[in-house]
């Protein structure tokens, strides 16, 4: 089975490598030519465990490759995965005008080809969408019988991709009449899938991802109480998430980071935006995205506290193991510090500003353009004899840290990690 995937970024890049591996013929799109290149040289597009070897043995295969030719992309293969950008509009109604451009050329394309087409639409979309799509470009293809629609949501989770993409938490695929899987979209699917309304398939992917910001939130709200009060905020989440019966999953149930990244801050406030629009009222959904907002001020009042001019962050992408810096509580945190004066270097050994693409580009270039500057790759010069260092991964080894953190250091745990503890430093958690 071949297929096209349109849009090479975090989502994109991951179910390139995927598909390959599970046997697919690849061949990826999109209108960033050093995207296109690195994919056809076998080249890392984005920092992701395990994704690298793929991409690499899927190039030297031959069967995994990338063009920005549309009409070559769906002539040769039989399903096209949408995987673009649907970012924030400042006022934070969604954006999908990629996905709209990426459906027009890819309906062209269809007509052109005049065969059996799927387009498996998975760049996130409020409910309606998906309908839209079809009644402005796609209904004279589904009534000549040569293309079929689903909408299929991706619930990866950036630093654990490749391993989501192979064992699912959720599946869901959205089709046209609520029941029937297209028989070639079957195969493509990782696991047993709910098959669905397009709108539900819609709108779950923005449950999912409001439940998970309000996970955060309320760990981190708990974290915070727990501390004024001087007990220990991973211990009373912990203890809240062994009733397995009432409270659920413990997933993202610990205080730490404000959360970030490109999903949960986006989806939450495009989710807001449209119930206000259709005069919905969410007062609990209008509040996640202050709640997260007040939680990192106390981070910031917690840096201020310290009073020490030199500051170190350690970690500054929104969180381990990727490169993805769009929304970063840490990048917010390096830009004020900076304004206010302080003396801030960042270690952060998943980032190099010069292979940096795309959107993820977009944000270092918009929030931390000066990040070329600040980012060094000498963990003890930029630990240096004293100051403050706010850690949020564990990017570090823990053995360069204990020979180099001294009694002169403040460290804040922005995440825990307990060994920190062992440090000379002064160590303070964020939550406990
Ligand atoms: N990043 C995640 O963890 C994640 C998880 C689940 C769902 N999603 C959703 O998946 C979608 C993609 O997210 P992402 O983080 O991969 O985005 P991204 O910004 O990293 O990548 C989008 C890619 O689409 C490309 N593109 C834009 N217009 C194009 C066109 N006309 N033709 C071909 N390519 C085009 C861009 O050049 C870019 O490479 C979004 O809707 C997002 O909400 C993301």
């Amino acid at each position: 089975m071949r297929v096209s995937i349109f849009g090479l970024g975090y989502v994109g890049a991951v179910t390139s490598g995927c598909l390959w591996k599970r046997g697919f013929e690849v061949t990826g799109v999109d209108v960033q030519q050093a995207k296109i290149d690195n994919l056809n040289h076998g080249r890392p597009l984005i920092v992701e465990p395990g994704l690298d070897p793929l991409l690499s043995e899927g190039a030297a295969s031959g069967r995994l490759r990338a063009t920005s030719d549309v009409d070559e992309a769906v002539a040769n293969s039989e399903i096209s995965l949408v995987c673009v950008g649907t970012p924030s509009q400042v006022n934070g109604a969604l954006n999908i005008n990629f996905v709209r451009t990426v459906v027009q050329s890819i309906a062209a394309a269809v007509r052109r080809k005049d065969r059996r087409h799927s387009l498996v639409l998975r760049s996130t979309m409020l409910p309606g969408s998906t309908r839209q799509m079809v009644n402005d470009y796609l209904q004279p293809l589904i009534d000549d019988g040569i293309l079929d629609v689903c909408f299929y949501p991706e619930f990866l989770r950036e630093g654990t991709a490749v391993a989501d993409f192979e064992n699912p938490s959720l599946v869901v695929v959205g089709t046209a009449d609520g029941q029937t899987l297209p028989e070639a979209v079957r195969d493509l699917i990782v696991g047993e899938p709910a098959v669905t309304s397009w709108e539900t398939a819609e709108l779950i992917k923005y449950g999912c991802n409001a439940f998970h910001a309000l996970k955060i939130g309320f760990a981190n709200e708990i974290g915070r109480m727990s501390r004024r009060f001087g007990i220990d905020g991973r211990e009373v989440m912990d203890l809240l998430c062994r009733d397995e019966v009432l409270n659920i999953s413990r997933y993202y149930m610990k205080p730490g980071n404000p959360f970030g990244g490109s999903c949960l801050p986006k989806d939450v406030r495009a989710l807001v935006y449209s119930a206000r629009m259709a005069g919905e009222s969410l007062p609990i959904m209008e509040n996640i995205l202050d709640s997260n907002e007040v939680h990192f001020q106390s981070l910031v009042q917690l840096v201020e506290s310290v009073r020490l001019r030199d500051v170190a962050i350690l970690g500054v992408s929104f969180k381990a193991n990727t490169d993805d810096l769009r929304e970063s509580a840490m990048v917010k945190l390096a830009q004020l510090l900076v304004q206010n004066g302080y003396r801030l270097r960042i270690y952060d050994p998943n980032l190099d500003p010069v292979k940096l693409l795309g959107s993820n580009k977009k944000a270092a270039d918009d929030w931390m353009p000066n990040l070329s500057e600040l980012l060094m790759p000498d963990l003890p010069a930029v630990l240096g004899s004293e100051g403050t260092v706010v850690i949020s991964q564990k990017c570090a080894p823990i053995e360069v840290l204990m020979d180099h953190l001294t009694p002169g250091h403040t460290v804040i745990d922005v995440n825990s990690w307990p060994e920190l503890k062992q440090t000379r430093a002064n160590v303070i958690g964020l939550c406990w």
